[in-house]
């Protein structure tokens, strides 16, 4: 399969990278698994059409060996690199210099190898606040935020953004409670003035609490399967609101459904993808437009 995922063995040259292609590899994203990953789809066509010399290829890395990938990727001259699951802290610890809002996200998707520093970035909450420009134009500071499923990665690091962004209220809702208490306490410190306010999801205060905001996403990894049931409950929905589902595939979740019948405006992940990427994409190669190519890849797949 010509573009099934590379190992770390084949970044052993150049002319093993590059043999039978007419582009040398200089971008990657590294990832266990990364088959998955849309991320070639976006970035070759932006980088096509910018005429730049570059293949963007999908490397498959363990845990445990990010640094290797970085040291390797760094002597043949790589650009940058994307990260996915479960490389985001790993690589946050493997740069030797992390963009001060990536620290506070607690996660790096976004590498860029200059000549003296391997930078870590993180576009996931800027991705994240495009969508939301885009899908509802509205923008996000000022509002009222409700994230659901803010224990993993995802959580995190858009709840870290929306602080960053000056919204007037966060709340974190969570199936367990530990892991939320921690982050609210992590980004109050890092934003004095801000209170964060934690729930379990089964807390019964929680819906009344839920439809006095404008703005409700969803980053827990609840319906990914075509069964799952919405992390909230119905009622914890308005006309009116705006409701974010970080997942986009399956393309209207049971949390985006639910919404809906309450009258809710909804949209789904697959925007947070694009941005993400198209930021990315401009911190390799500042001032450039890729907007439009990247979408027309999507699209495409
Ligand atoms: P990560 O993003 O770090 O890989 P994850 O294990 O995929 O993390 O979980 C992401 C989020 O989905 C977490 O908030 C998790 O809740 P817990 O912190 O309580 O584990 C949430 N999640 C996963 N399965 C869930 C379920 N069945 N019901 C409710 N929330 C769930």
């Amino acid at each position: 399969m010509r573009d099934a995922p590379l190992t770390l063995d084949d970044l052993s040259s150049r002319e093993r990278l590059d043999a039978g292609h007419d582009k040398p590899a200089r971008l990657a994203v590294i990832g266990c698994p990364v088959a998955h990953s849309a991320s070639p789809r976006m970035h070759q066509p932006a980088l096509d059409e910018a005429g730049i010399d570059a293949r963007y290829i999908k490397l498959h890395v363990e845990p445990g060996e990010v640094a290797t990938a970085f040291a390797r990727m760094r002597e043949l001259g790589f650009i940058g690199c994307n990260v996915t699951v479960p490389h985001k802290f790993e690589a946050m610890a493997a740069c030797s210099v992390v963009d001060p809002a990536a620290v506070e996200m607690g996660a790096v998707n976004t590498v860029r190898f200059e000549e003296s520093a391997t930078r870590g970035f993180n576009t996931d909450g800027p991705g994240f606040e495009a969508a939301v420009v885009e899908a509802f134009a509205i923008p996000l500071a000022g509002q009222d935020v409700l994230i659901a499923g803010a224990g993993g990665g995802a959580g995190g690091a858009l709840a870290a953004h929306c602080a960053r962004a000056g919204v007037r209220r966060l709340i974190l809702a969570n199936r367990s409670l530990d892991k939320i208490v921690a982050l609210a306490r992590w980004i109050e410190g890092h934003h004095p003035g801000l209170t964060i306010d934690t729930f379990r999801l089964d807390d019964p205060l929680l819906p009344d609490i839920a439809r006095t905001c404008g703005l409700l996403v969803n980053t827990s990894s609840v319906g990914l399967k075509a069964d799952d049931p919405s992390p909230l409950a119905a009622t914890c929905f308005g006309v009116g609101q705006r409701v974010f589902d970080t997942i986009y595939q399956p393309p209207v979740t049971a949390f985006l459904a639910a919404a809906e019948s309450a009258g809710a405006i909804t949209a789904n992940g697959a925007s947070m993808l694009l941005h993400q990427g198209v930021h990315a994409f401009r911190l390799w190669f500042p001032g450039s437009e890729p907007t439009a190519a990247m979408r027309r890849g999507l699209a495409s797949a």
